[in-house]
């Protein structure tokens, strides 16, 4: 099953055994097991859908950063103040993703009875990928979006330093044959993705990244010391500080560059999260509201291709047909990490 490439080797694994490894290494930090579980599936999923940059790359870093204490193993997330449409969570420093599970319920719970959920989350730790609370929103029929902040490594548009984050927002809608699903970082790409390059020793495309001097750069180590540049100029650096304040200032957590501990996992996280759900039964309906996401499949399908494409593709479309393609094949993974990986899951045993 293994493969060599020139910067290391890369290896491929089936889907239930690296789920199994990284649920280990969870649990041998004292997480307990049914959240070890829920941990585990959350960062294969983002293996799965093609964004190995959240997956279980991130499980060394979270493994320490439990073990250093800056993430609470048994936390109690708890709530500080609460409407029947809106809540302010305490995430009491847990692993990112169980917070979330717990806030992404409670939005859905809020939006059942009234319509609209909000939960405003801070002091949780790093929720990794934002589709999946927000695809299990919607395949409840309701409207699901989540936002969070990160650490600063993004250029304001015309700036040099880093300032913002990679502050990503995911928004999902159902529909009748399964959900819409955009999620995205509103830098031009996740910041992992440079760091995924660097691992393999790989250079970036033009337009990700400026060097310190405010320079393009394709090498992934002058771009982590520069900054990362925001989707779409203006408007995406817009859509960042939108981010950074719906999720971590109404969070009452920290903005810009006072956030701490999304990349820096040994310190606790300043930053905020934000989980909306809204029931289309409230306002159109939901059988209308899926006859409008049909009509707009539809006409998107309808279009003539552009030159250099062979088809369009929806929000969240290259993911799922990823997803189909490593569960049969397997996932791929460094060589390097599946070995640190299966070395701290099997000091369980030991
Ligand atoms: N938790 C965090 O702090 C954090 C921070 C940054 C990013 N992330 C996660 O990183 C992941 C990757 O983010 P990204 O910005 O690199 O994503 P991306 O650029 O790969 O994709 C962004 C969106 O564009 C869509 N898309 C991609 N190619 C397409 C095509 N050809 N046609 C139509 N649509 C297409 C995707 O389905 C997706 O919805 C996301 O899951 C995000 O949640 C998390």
């Amino acid at each position: 099953m293994s493969t060599s490439s020139e910067h290391g080797r890369e290896t491929t694994i089936v889907f239930d055994e690296l789920k199994s490894l990284a649920e280990r290494v969870f649990q041998r930090q004292r997480v307990p097991d049914g959240e070890a579980r829920l941990v585990a599936s959350v960062l294969i999923e983002a293996n799965l859908r093609g964004h190995p940059s959240h997956g279980v790359i991130r499980v060394p870093k979270w493994a320490d950063g439990l073990k250093a204490g800056a993430i609470n193993a048994r936390c109690a997330p708890s709530i500080i103040k609460e409407t029947p449409s809106a809540a302010w969570m305490d995430g009491d420093l847990g692993l990112g993703p169980v917070v979330a599970s717990i806030a992404s319920k409670l939005a859905a719970q809020k939006a059942r009875e009234t319509g609209i959920g909000l939960v405003s989350v801070c002091r949780a730790s790093h929720i990794a990928m934002l589709q999946y609370y927000t695809e299990a929103l919607a395949s409840e029929g309701l409207i699901g979006a989540v936002m969070t902040n990160t650490e600063s490594g993004v250029a304001p548009y015309g700036g040099v330093d880093k300032i913002l984050g990679t502050n990503p927002l995911s928004i999902a809608v159902p529909g009748r044959d399964g959900p819409i699903v955009l999620d995205m970082s509103t830098s031009h790409v996740a910041r992992g993705k440079i760091v995924v390059a660097k691992s393999r020793g790989e250079e970036i495309p033009a337009g990700w990244a400026i060097d310190n001097e405010g320079r393009p750069t394709t090498d992934p180590d002058a771009a982590l010391a520069g900054a990362l540049l925001p989707v779409g100029g203006a408007k995406g650096s817009g859509l960042a500080i939108m981010v950074d304040l719906l999720a971590g200032a109404l969070a009452g957590g920290a903005v810009g560059r006072k956030v701490r501990g999304t990349f820096h996992m040994d310190r606790e996280a300043t930053k905020g999260d934000l989980f909306v759900a809204i029931d289309p039964e409230a306002i159109c309906g939901l059988e209308v509201f899926l006859d409008r996401v049909e009509d707009l499949k539809a006409d998107i399908r309808s279009s003539r291709v552009a030159p250099g494409f062979n088809r369009i593709l929806l929000p969240g479309e290259f993911e799922m047909e990823c997803r189909q393609r490593y569960l049969r094949e397997g996932v791929p993974i460094t060589a390097d990490l599946l070995e640190d990986l299966r070395r701290r899951a099997d000091a369980i045993a030991a």
